[in-house]
């Protein structure tokens, strides 16, 4: 068994932190999401992977190496552009070879890991095994139709949703998928897509199989997604610190303080994660708030937001609801005139009281 996950891509919908890193590599809970499915992944016992990597390929080698921090041995595999799931399967035939693989887009988030989704297919060995999970907004999703227990029809983000289960982006498959990928024709959206290979398997009469996932599942493609993926990794951390809290602070809750991170005069209300070398100053930091390294809180109140490294954030009331990129500013000026000073990125989202 090999598994296969998806890094490459274009991250649209996360402009402009996506302008300059790859998404997968947004922190939850101050650790990159594809770090997350790499554990899930070592975790199954699987040991070969390889990954496909787009124009961010430097910045998640950089972070993955040759993935012997998990006890994998990692292959990149290069995708000239984001042609689609299905295409990134196509590319990576010689890497899999007649093994079976689990496929992993690397933005997606599993509460409960992928071991009994790979142990019930090693036990029912179906052609292909594919997750859903109930959504409130399926048309954001690839949908599943099913029928006595049985997957009918898959559609990819349909306008008139056949039911609420959403195609999670965790699949499993034998060698025949090579042959599906090499018949299908790029979608609407000019792509190769995954579900309309499967619905080429299901429609030759190969087996696909369906299994619910129980725990949560968060595809972390939009900033509302980011922060409910942050809030729900923190809700079952545990308390520990390794840096410094003086006598005037207060922790409250389940609150992780890092090596070398300075809590002064402040008061933090868990769960919340603060990165190592962070310095948090005569400042409020409120449930759901994950800090990420190098990063400096003074005179503010923050909550329910992800603060990247190298960020300062210095006498501004109050942030909310928030991500704040790496090595940006956000302060309080007194220069007159009394105005928004504001330089953003492209494509950046602001909103003012
Ligand atoms: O998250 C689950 C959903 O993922 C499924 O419900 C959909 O059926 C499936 O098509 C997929 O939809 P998205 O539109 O969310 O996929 P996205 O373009 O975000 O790509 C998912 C991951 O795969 C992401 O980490 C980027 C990577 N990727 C994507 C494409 C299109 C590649 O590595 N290469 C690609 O060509």
């Amino acid at each position: 068994m090999k598994a296969l996950v998806l890094s490459g891509g274009k991250g649209t919908r996360l402009r402009p932190i996506t302008h300059t890193s790859a998404k997968q590599l947004v922190p939850i809970a101050n650790k990159p999401i594809l770090f997350y499915g790499l554990e899930a992944i070592a975790k199954a016992r699987i040991v070969k992977v390889g990954i496909v990597v787009g124009d961010t390929h430097s910045e998640i080698k950089a972070s993955v190496g040759n993935g012997s921090a998990w006890g994998l041995k990692v292959t990149y595999i290069p995708q000239e552009a984001p042609l689609g799931l299905a295409h990134a399967v196509k590319i990576s035939q010689n890497f899999i070879g007649r093994d079976n693989f689990v496929m992993f887009l690397g933005d997606n988030l599993l509460r409960d890991g992928i071991e009994s989704f790979v142990k019930d297919f090693e036990e029912k060995r179906p052609n292909a095994q594919i997750l859903l999970a109930p959504v409130s907004h399926p048309e954001q999703f690839g949908v599943a139709e099913l029928s006595h227990g049985k997957v009918k029809r898959l559609e990819e983000k349909p306008k008139k949703p056949k039911s609420n289960l959403a195609l999670v982006g965790v699949y499993m498959f034998d060698s025949h998928i090579f042959e599906a990928v090499s018949k299908i024709k790029p979608s609407r959206r000019n792509e190769l897509e995954i579900t309309d290979a499967i619905q080429y398997l299901i429609d030759k009469k190969y087996t696909v199989t369906p299994h619910v996932v129980t725990g949560w599942w968060k595809d972390t493609g939009k900033l509302e997604d980011l922060l409910e993926a942050n809030r729900l990794v923190l809700e079952s951390i545990k308390p520990r610190n390794g840096g410094t809290v003086d006598s005037k602070s207060k922790i409250e809750g389940n609150v992780i303080i890092e090596k070398n991170a300075k809590i002064l005069g402040s008061r933090i209300r868990g769960p919340v994660m603060i990165g190592e070398h962070s310095v948090i100053k005569n400042s409020y930091v409120g449930p759901y708030t994950s800090v990420y390294h190098h990063t400096t809180l003074e005179n503010c109140e923050v909550e329910h937001s992800i603060v990247l490294e190298n960020s300062r954030i210095e006498n501004v009331r109050r942030i909310e609801s928030s991500l704040i990129g790496q090595n940006a500013t956000v302060i309080k000026s007194s220069s007159q005139p009394s105005a928004y000073r504001i330089m953003i990125g492209d494509s950046s989202r602001v909103e003012v009281p």
